[in-house]
């Protein structure tokens, strides 16, 4: 234990950034970007080389028995992955670190609402693939609504719904008045990334759920217990942890009351001026610059951005 005995004035202890912030340093959205990529492919070569790739239409069994509808559920994982951790990672990412440090507000906001309506039309997909590869399993049809992953998967599906209706209600049409955009932001980030993880969960579970399955129906002993059909989805169960680590860093805003000189936006994009003080206000945080401060044509495009 160093410090209570070095002489150091007990009450001058001065706020303190580590390399790694917060705020994050610009490299944490990029390898967020990476990971979420990562975690497609490594999906989508699972779903090609241990579940045997897509298909669009259920397969009859060569005895005429019924039929195999595994093409049709294997769009499930990919357009659940492709929804969750690729497409509503930009959405997330977008206010603190786009893709270009220069995007004006107004930008990042189409991007975040536009990621966001990409992500909701994979995960419809992906829905109807799993219940219409039920629905059309012969001779019998298979139940719906069995398994704990799929409780899961549907409250993500509901909690994202309502986000994105208030959302949309609340800042795009018929668009709140800005003080109550303002107090609605906390709550609407915090929601979000709350629903963003149970879909992560819901990934988690049903990766597992699936290898279960495949476990189950056939028996596995020695070395095919380490193949890639479990290493693959072990790698991307701990990516998630990974990628909900680098996205979620980006939200924490600094810990130190910041002056101009420390108020850097998480993208990077500088220290001080208009755009980090806009930035510190819409996280929820301290202003930068105390209000009485911003000019009027920040004020002004702050109305319009928001
Ligand atoms: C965000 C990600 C995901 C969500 C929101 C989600 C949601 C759901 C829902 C709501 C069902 C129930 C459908 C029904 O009852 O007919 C379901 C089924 C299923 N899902 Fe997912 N899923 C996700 C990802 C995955 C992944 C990555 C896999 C991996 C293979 C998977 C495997 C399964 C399986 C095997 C079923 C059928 C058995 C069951 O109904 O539980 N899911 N999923
Ligand atoms: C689909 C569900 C949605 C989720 C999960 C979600 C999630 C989030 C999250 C986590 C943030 C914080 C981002 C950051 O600070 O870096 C955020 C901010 C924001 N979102 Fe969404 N969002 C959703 C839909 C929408 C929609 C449809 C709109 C309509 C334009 C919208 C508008 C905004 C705005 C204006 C902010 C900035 C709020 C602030 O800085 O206080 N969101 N959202």
């Amino acid at each position: 234990m160093s410090g209570s005995s070095s002489g150091e004035d007990p009450h001058g202890v001065q706020p303190a950034r580590w390399v790694v912030g917060p705020p994050a340093p610009k490299a944490t959205a990029w390898l967020a970007r990476a990971t979420s990529l990562a975690i497609l492919i490594l999906v989508g070569n699972w779903v090609h080389m241990t579940l045997g790739g897509v298909g669009l239409h259920p397969k009859p069994l060569p005895d005429g028995s019924g039929n195999d509808t595994g093409k049709l559920f294997n769009w499930h994982p990919i357009l659940m992955t492709l929804g969750f951790a690729v497409f509503m990672v930009e959405a997330l990412l977008t206010y603190q670190a786009p893709i270009l440090a220069s995007l004006p507000r107004e930008t990042r906001k189409r991007i975040h609402w536009g990621c966001h309506s990409a992500a909701i039309l994979c995960l419809l997909l992906g829905l109807v693939a799993v219940l219409q590869s039920h629905r059309l399993k012969l001779p019998v049809p298979m139940p719906d609504w069995y398994s704990p992953h799929s409780y899961l998967g549907i409250t993500a599906l509901v909690l994202l719904s309502l986000q994105f209706g208030l959302g949309a209600y609340a800042y795009l049409w018929p668009r709140l008045s800005l003080p109550q955009r303002l107090a609605l932001g906390p709550l609407h980030r915090y929601v979000g990334a709350a629903t963003w993880l149970a879909g992560l969960g819901a990934i988690a579970t049903g990766l597992q759920e699936k290898i279960t399955f495949m476990q189950m129906s056939k028996v596995v002993t020695g070395a095919a217990l380490y193949g890639p059909a479990v290493r693959v989805p072990a790698a991307v169960l701990v990516l998630l942890v990974v990628l909900a680590a680098l996205v979620l860093y980006l939200q924490v805003p600094p810990s130190a009351k910041h002056t101009g000189t420390l108020a850097m936006g998480a993208d990077g994009s500088g220290a001080g001026g208009g755009a980090a003080s806009s930035q510190g206000l819409l996280r929820g945080g301290a202003p930068a610059v105390p209000a009485d401060e911003d000019d009027e044509d920040e004020e002004a495009a702050r109305h319009r951005a928001y």
